[in-house]
């Protein structure tokens, strides 16, 4: 298939850039950089710089397009919170233009990279795609909004759509992984104390109403998500949207985490307890059943020392100790 894949300069459009280019898939990447990185644009995939609401119009309009992966967005929460604006801005109404330019040059699928804050706080875990959602920030309510634009776009115009709504993404596939600017994720703020690029890790809370007092995620591989992009592409029907949680299943406390992450590289990795951060759901497990009923899909590098060790050897190749 020709497929555009918006965001695939990033951590995880690049991941999924290079698996549906070493598939065989006709693959152009279209990112502004403005948080990817030009460098993590995969071999075989074609580039095109540029701000998506601008010139989505334009690219697809070179015709031949099977799909669309669409990861481009602002994904911090904090921000999200203060600068609501570039959320409303980068991530809905460009993903309205992205739709309007699909259905001018007659793109028939696209699969959406959605996320487990569409929910909010849970009232139950393991999370069905059928629980409340109800986001607690800006962030998840505009992938909340891209999702219901998908639906609407599926019943109007016959759009196939999926919205993927993933759990705590982590790992790295060879020399595509995580390298945010401003690093507000758990793993890799870990494994910059182990590198030696920062002191210690300050565990936000260790009152939480869990068993060790810390919060609880569901990690799940960056390897195994780009797997479920392959397959929601392939299973993508006319005129039907379907939305699919992906994690693995099971929860890992943050304590856990950095004790894993004291296994896998041999450091001691200081911490601290320290506040607990405003906004942060105590547990956040998913339920992939539905994903794995329609799809096939099941992750299998579950094991959270794996996808340490993954995102170690990516972190130790890009800042050696
Ligand atoms: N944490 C710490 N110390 C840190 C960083 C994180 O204790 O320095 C804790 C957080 O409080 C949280 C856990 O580690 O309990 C995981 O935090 P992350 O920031 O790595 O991930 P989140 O669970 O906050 O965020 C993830 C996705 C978001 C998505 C959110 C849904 O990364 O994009 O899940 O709630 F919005």
């Amino acid at each position: 298939m020709k497929l555009l894949v918006t965001g695939g300069a990033g951590y995880v459009g690049s991941v999924c850039a290079a698996h549906l280019a070493e598939a065989g898939h006709e693959v152009v990447v279209l990112d502004d950089l403005s948080t990817g990185h030009r460098d993590a644009v995969p071999d075989g995939a074609r580039f095109v710089e540029g701000n998506l609401a601008e010139i989505a119009g334009t690219v697809l309009g070179e015709g031949g397009f099977d799909g669309v992966l669409h990861f481009a967005a602002r994904s911090l929460v904090g921000e999200s919170v203060v600068h609501p604006e570039l959320y409303w801005d980068n991530n809905v109404v460009a993903a309205l233009r992205l739709l309007e330019a699909m259905r001018e040059h007659d793109v028939p699928r696209i699969v959406f990279s959605s996320t487990a804050a569409t929910y909010g706080e849970a009232e139950q875990v393991p999370i069905l795609e059928s629980s409340p959602t109800r986001p607690t920030n800006p962030y998840g309510a505009s992938k909340l909004a891209i999702d219901m634009m998908l639906t609407s776009y599926a019943t109007a115009y016959g759009l196939a759509a999926t919205s993927l709504r993933y759990f705590n993404v982590a790992g790295a596939h060879g020399r595509y992984g995580e390298r945010h600017t401003v690093e507000t994720h758990l793993i890799p703020i870990v494994l910059q104390v182990a590198s030696g690029h920062r002191e210690s890790v300050a565990i936000y809370g260790d009152d939480w109403p869990t068993p060790d007092g810390t919060c609880v995620r569901d990690y799940i591989h960056v390897e195994d998500l780009a797997e479920a992009h392959a397959l929601a592409l392939a299973n993508a029907a006319p005129g039907r949207h379907s939305i699919y949680n992906l994690g693995s299943g099971q929860g890992f406390s943050v304590k856990e985490v950095v004790e894993a992450c004291r296994e896998v590289t041999g450091h001691p990795i200081p911490s601290a307890v320290a506040p607990r951060r405003a906004g942060d759901p105590a547990v956040l497990i998913a339920s992939s059943a539905a994903a794995a009923a329609a799809l096939g899909w099941q992750p299998t590098r579950t094991d959270i020392r794996t996808i340490v060790g993954d995102a170690w050897r990516f972190t130790q190749d890009r800042l050696p100790v």
